[in-house]
């Protein structure tokens, strides 16, 4: 059976746990090739695809992610629906430390991605309305799996999306706050935008791995990322428990 809800896996997430793989399909698109093979499976019962964005073992840094061919291969496959996770710093109070947090803006701050399918033989010039940068009823199912599971998330955050794969300086997370950004990750854009030219529903589920730049004393270490990914991507697996994506 082909499975219409794909999981793109970030940074703490190369490998699902209780993801059960039936077959694994390495595939070629005209972009070039996705980060990794697509893993069909599944996972607490339902079949997924999985995709490690950052490849399997995690090599490819953010800027360096292909991501046209990553949402190609998955929408060749025929998924309708890309459920999108992602590490990233805290910005404002509410997204500390292992929260999980579903978005509903983002702020795009890339550079140098290739980041559209509409620029070679065009029968005209497309631009995709983006007004809700994640498809609402998808961000619905998240919440409501949450709240079906009492497991404690944020509901809301604007995504700003930094080029990396260096952290910001504590004068550009305050540039960002004053953007209104909630969080900042590096993988964000050009996913989203993306996925909505091929129509593909996408929603991101967020877990914050550290304090954004200055808003905690010292250095970010790569160790306390880990420890709240780890933390994180428990309570993703509890949410992902609940969750019911549609048939
Ligand atoms: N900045 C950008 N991306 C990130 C961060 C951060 O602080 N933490 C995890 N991904």
């Amino acid at each position: 059976m082909t499975s219409r809800t794909a999981i793109l896996g970030g940074t703490g997430l190369t490998h699902p746990e209780h993801f059960e793989i039936e077959r694994r399909d390495g595939v070629e698109t005209p972009f070039g090739k996705p980060s990794a093979d697509l893993l069909y499976g599944t996972l607490f019962g339902q079949s997924v695809v999985f995709l490690a964005r950052h490849g399997n073992p995690h090599v490819i840094p953010p800027h360096r992610i292909n991501y046209r061919a990553n949402l190609w291969a998955l929408k060749e496959a025929g998924v309708e629906r890309v459920l999108a996770i992602a590490a990233v710093g805290g910005i404002t109070q509410a997204m500390g430390p292992s929260v999980i947090a579903i978005p509903e803006q983002l702020i795009d701050y890339t550079y140098g991605r290739d980041h559209t399918y509409f620029e070679e033989d065009l029968d005209h010039v497309t631009h995709i309305d983006f007004t809700e940068p994640y498809t609402p009823a998808l961000r619905q199912s998240l919440i409501d799996a949450a709240e079906r599971g009492g497991i404690a998330i944020v509901d809301r955050g604007v995504y700003g999306c930094t080029q990396g794969p260096r952290l910001e300086t504590p004068a550009e997370i305050l540039k960002m706050e004053r953007d209104g950004c909630d969080l900042v990750g590096m993988t964000g854009m050009p996913e989203a935008s993306l996925a909505r030219e091929i129509e593909l529903d996408y929603a991101v589920c967020a877990v914050v791995a550290n304090w954004a730049a200055g808003k905690q004393p010292g250095a970010i270490t790569m160790a306390e990322i880990e420890d709240n990914l780890k933390l994180g991507m428990a309570h993703l697996g509890q949410l992902l428990q609940h969750w019911q994506p549609g048939t």
